[in-house]
């Protein structure tokens, strides 16, 4: 029931966002760019929707959609892992950075695990080629960065991922449990 809930409040968000935004100049690009705040990408129901209610072919909506590299048709994980292939870091290996880190995350088909952890991505030289190979995981950099790093880079972020999880049940209210003192 939450998921619906959650659905529908987004989708809340989303009508907000076009009221916004309607009969202004740009007005597509700026509610794509909303929708994709709010559910994070821009699957085609969205798409199909946001052209509903602007009276839009939904194959304008998906042309503007499919030109801009800033949107994305796929649900990104929590943490995007895009390697460097600009030449310097291909030079040093990043080919195979990138298949080590698809084959230990298993990615066959997409580019994000089932668990919605990690979407994994090539990218283009991210101007810090004096630490080739170079990868970024969200917004931090990972210089110098070898094959034998890659167990310990997801290591850590999965570590990472979990603390984040617990700090934010125990933030909720009704959730803090007070430890019986030892032996009762
Ligand atoms: S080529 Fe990778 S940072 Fe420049």
């Amino acid at each position: 029931m939450r998921g619906i809930d959650e659905q529908q409040e987004r989708y809340a968000a989303l009508d907000r966002v076009i009221e916004n935004y309607a009969g202004e100049e740009g007005q597509l690009i700026r509610i794509l760019q909303g929708a994709q705040e709010i559910f994070g990408y821009l699957p085609e129901e969205v798409q199909a929707y946001i052209a509903g209610k602007l009276g839009l072919p939904v194959s304008e909506v998906n042309g503007v959609v499919t030109f801009y590299s800033l949107f994305t048709t796929e649900p990104k994980g929590e943490y995007t892992i895009n390697v460097c292939t600009g030449t310097a870091c291909y030079v040093q290996g990043a080919q195979d950075i990138l298949d080590d880190l698809r084959r230990t995350l298993k990615l066959t088909g997409g580019d994000t695990t089932e668990d919605g952890l990690f979407t994994v991505k090539s990218t283009r030289c991210v101007g810090a080629c004096g630490l080739a190979p170079v990868l970024t995981v969200n917004d931090e950099v990972h210089g110098k960065f070898t094959r034998r790093d890659v167990s310990r880079l997801i290591r850590m972020y999965k570590k990472r991922s979990e603390v984040k999880a617990g700090d934010q049940i125990s933030e909720r209210p009704g959730t803090y449990q007070e430890q019986s003192p030892a032996g009762h």
